[in-house]
């Protein structure tokens, strides 16, 4: 059997469900050593069984906008392989929610929650992980090593953005803002980090079957519509399966922005 992440940690937001909990898979599947986030226990607990138990998994149960949450998960991380010194090395800023309708229709009680998931959350988590992948880089580099090239250990933030970031959504534009808020604060913190050897990853999905569509409000008979237009729509292992593929290149090879979308998907 092939690892090629073995010896790598992946911290992942939102593994609960959906999208992370099948990336949470994927990088499990391909050797990582996994620390996985989300609100309900429970379903960590699953997670946690599906992947091996305490030598692959570890869970952090709360909500990923909570600094004390942040700092847990990347402290878990850290100490993850038996080395202080080495920190979370791919790390996943999933979690997040969608809010049908528009600003005259959406339902305004869920605008902070969604604005704070969304955006305060994944920008807490960027900024965390950047700079401790930074001070262990300046470690390393006051130790003699330090200088980037090809054989540099490859260090990821994936940041799950959407096609509604990268086009205007009729259907879900409050959601929309936000990701195309996430597009931006990604792509600026590529370019602040990568010219330093850290890659930042924006993924951009389509229509994806999980959770997402219940949670945001989406009725059924709509959601049936669309996948009868346009379906089959991705599974949150189509996503997994690209950000497994982005990871595993060499640290001087950067996939850095994808936007994955069901082949018959005509818009957004
Ligand atoms: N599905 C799509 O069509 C689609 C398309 C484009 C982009 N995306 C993006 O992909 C990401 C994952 O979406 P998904 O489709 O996998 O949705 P999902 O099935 O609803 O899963 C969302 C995950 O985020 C977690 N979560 C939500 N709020 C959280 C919080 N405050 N703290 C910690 N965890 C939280 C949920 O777990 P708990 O409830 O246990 O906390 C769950 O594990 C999101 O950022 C979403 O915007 C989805």
């Amino acid at each position: 059997m092939n690892y090629p992440l073995a010896q790598r940690t992946a911290v992942i937001t939102g593994a609960t469900a959906g999208i992370g909990r099948a990336i949470a898979v994927e990088l499990g599947r391909l050797g990582a050593f996994v620390v996985a986030n989300g609100r309900r226990q429970a379903m960590l607990t699953e997670l946690s069984a599906e992947l091996g138990g305490a030598g692959s998994v570890a869970c952090v149960v709360g909500d990923c906008c909570d600094d004390a949450v942040i700092t847990r998960v990347m402290d878990v991380g850290r100490y993850a392989l038996g080395n202080p010194a080495h920190e979370a090395d791919i790390v996943v800023v999933n979690a997040g929610r969608g809010l049908a309708g528009s600003a005259i229709t959406s339902d305004m009680s869920q605008w902070e929650e969604m604005v704070r998931t969304n955006i305060i959350g994944a920008a807490k988590l960027i900024r965390v992980a950047g700079e401790r992948m930074l001070a262990e880089m300046e470690a390393e580099r006051l130790a003699g090593g330090g200088v980037f090239g090809e054989t540099s250990k490859p260090r990821d933030i994936v940041v799950l953005g959407s096609t509604v970031g990268r086009h205007i959504s009729p259907f879900s534009s409050m959601y929309g803002a936000t990701k195309f808020a996430v597009n931006s604060l990604a792509e600026a913190s590529r370019r602040e980090l990568g010219p330093k050897g850290i890659r930042v990853t924006l993924i951009e999905p389509g229509f994806v079957e999980s959770e997402f569509q219940g949670v945001a409000g989406y009725k059924p008979e709509w959601f049936a519509e669309v996948k009868g237009r346009i379906g089959p729509v991705l599974k949150p292992e189509d996503v997994a399966r690209t950000i497994g593929f982005i990871v595993q290149q060499p640290a001087h090879v950067h996939v850095s922005d994808v936007l994955i979308r069901p082949t018959r998907q005509d818009y957004p």
